[in-house]
């Protein structure tokens, strides 16, 4: 047989710092900053650190290893490497990435656009009158738009720094795997090691930071009783560690023969969730001082955080705006942040959808980045709508809550027992200095499909006996479940289509 290398030309990683920041740079992002810090505090402080790292250890690691190694041994987007294993599952992996291009990032880069926005407002501290009533100004929110049907207007700001954030992934992605992702990761990520770094040498020395890490980090282990306190855990992990997105699958298609796939997906799991924690430590300390500004008792710093978008965009700025010196160059450094590693996420799916496209249609890449840049742009213009803020909440609620759960199902399903676990482990290990020791395969065959199955059947019985937030039924159903279906759809279409190059030729040995 010929070498695959020469058989499919495909482009590659110039060093492998370059892949492991990429890497890492698609899994921290928004969630690690905003999202994170608000679960923790909600689901018992640092009791919540246990089901974290459980998931961490049983879900997220495996699976990290699972979908390096596939993408390294099938040298293919998911799609093509679900494709090589068997044919008939080719549509789980379009089904992924369909779901998160044209769904998870759509309302996803209009988060990264509040934060440029906020970004810029930083430089004169717009919101500093009234924090809340900006907000609500900024998204356009009215007492009338109480159906996400009723969209009133675009919000004109919006839509224009979203135009930025997508001209933005375009370029990165327009440039190719080397001049664009690794070269972009290469100056973000350590731009954002140093900036949070700063922030959290800043935030932790203000006046009443302990008090707010006590909150932050004060253990209930009663709250461990609740399923849903391990359910936002193991959601989270797959969230933040971009697991079932189809990017790892794709970022690794991209790595040279000799990889460790142990060692790597070890850092990146544990680089990404020590992120987290540091996120963490900022935000609660600048809400200790807040409280302490405001002689507040330590109760009240829970009653104010009562959802991540406004811990962001109003309890952050708020605080910001009282802080005693260079408030100014806090918040724009907080909200660079986000913009950062907002940008560094969403550029890996535009990549790992291009991957799948290209691998199977064989189009010109600048071609398919410049045509998904425009769309994801144009389908995120409803959530910069006055009732943008709404969709946003379903839209992210139905596809993280299911999309990612079933996907990883099936994932595991596909790879473990289809493929069979012993074999990607066999390779794995054949480049592998630090070896996959065989319980690896139960984890991936049982454990993880009964954990995720436990956590499916939870949300489903949760959202089928009351409308997830209060919206009416209609929105749920037309929104939440009829964005999987029509992703669904898509995938399957897609996947019927013949292939010019059968993607099983692309697989690497492992005995060369
Ligand atoms: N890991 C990202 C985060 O935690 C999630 C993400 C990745 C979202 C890629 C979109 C695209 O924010």
């Amino acid at each position: 047989m010929k070498d695959p290398l020469l058989v499919h030309h495909r482009p590659q990683w110039k060093t492998h710092i370059g892949f492991l920041l990429a890497a890492v740079g698609s899994a921290i992002g928004l969630g690690n900053i905003w999202r994170f810090p608000y679960l923790c505090y909600k689901n018992g402080g640092g009791a919540f650190l246990v089901p974290y790292l459980i998931a961490l250890l049983v879900v997220g690691i495996p699976l990290m290893i699972l979908e390096i190694g596939l993408g390294h041994k099938m040298r293919g987007s998911a799609p093509a490497s679900f494709a090589s294993i068997s044919k008939r599952w080719e549509w789980l992996g379009w089904w992924q990435i369909i779901f998160v291009m044209f769904g998870i990032v759509l309302y996803y880069s209009v988060i990264i656009a509040w934060c440029f926005n906020y970004f810029a407002f930083s430089f004169d501290l717009a919101w500093v009158q009234d924090p809340g009533g900006f907000f609500e100004n900024f998204l356009g929110k009215t007492e009338e738009i109480t159906t996400p049907f009723a969209i009133g207007n675009i919000q004109t700001l919006i839509l224009f720094s979203l135009a930025v954030i997508w001209f933005l992934n375009w370029i990165i992605v327009f440039l190719g795997v080397e001049k664009g992702l690794e070269r972009a990761n290469k100056l973000f990520m350590p731009l954002l090691f140093f900036l949070i770094l700063i922030l959290l040498a800043w935030s932790i020395r203000l006046q009443g930071a302990h008090q707010g890490l006590q909150v932050y980090l004060k253990p209930n282990f009663d709250k461990l009783r609740e399923p849903g306190v391990w359910i936002d855990a193991f959601s989270q992990i797959f969230f933040t560690l971009s697991l079932g997105f189809g990017i790892i699958i794709a970022y690794a298609s991209y790595l040279p023969k000799k990889v460790q796939v142990v060692r790597d997906s070890l850092v990146i799991s544990i680089v990404n969730c020590a992120f987290s924690f540091i996120a963490g430590l900022v935000v609660f300390s600048v809400l200790g001082y807040m409280a302490s500004e405001l002689s507040l008792p330590q109760g009240e710093i829970g009653n104010i955080v009562k959802d991540p978008i406004s811990l962001s965009f109003v309890v952050f700025p708020k605080t910001i705006g009282m802080l005693p010196a260079f408030s100014r160059l806090f918040g724009i450094m907080f909200f660079g942040c986000l913009v950062i590693a907002g940008l560094s996420s969403s550029v890996s799916i535009l990549e790992a959808f291009t991957a799948g496209v290209v691998d199977k249609f064989h189009y010109s890449r600048k071609a398919v980045v410049s045509v998904l840049a425009i769309s994801g742009f144009l389908g995120g213009v409803i959530f910069t709508t006055q009732a943008g803020i709404i969709w946003l909440d379903i839209v992210d609620h139905f596809l993280n809550k299911y999309g990612l759960v079933v996907g990883g199902i099936l994932e595991c399903i596909l790879v473990a027992w289809v493929y069979r676990a012993f074999k990607l482990r066999q390779h794995i290990n054949h480049f592998s200095l630090w070896k996959l020791p065989a319980f690896w395969d139960y984890t991936v065959k049982i454990a993880i499909p009964l954990v995720l199955g436990t956590i499916l059947v939870n949300s489903l019985i949760a959202d089928i006996t009351k409308p997830y937030g209060g919206y009416p039924w209609t929105a749920i159903i037309l929104i939440g479940r009829d964005w999987l279906l029509y992703t669904l759809f898509f995938a399957i279409v897609v996947a019927a289509h013949p292939w010019k190059i059968e993607p099983s030729t692309r697989m690497l040995s492992s005995e060369a």
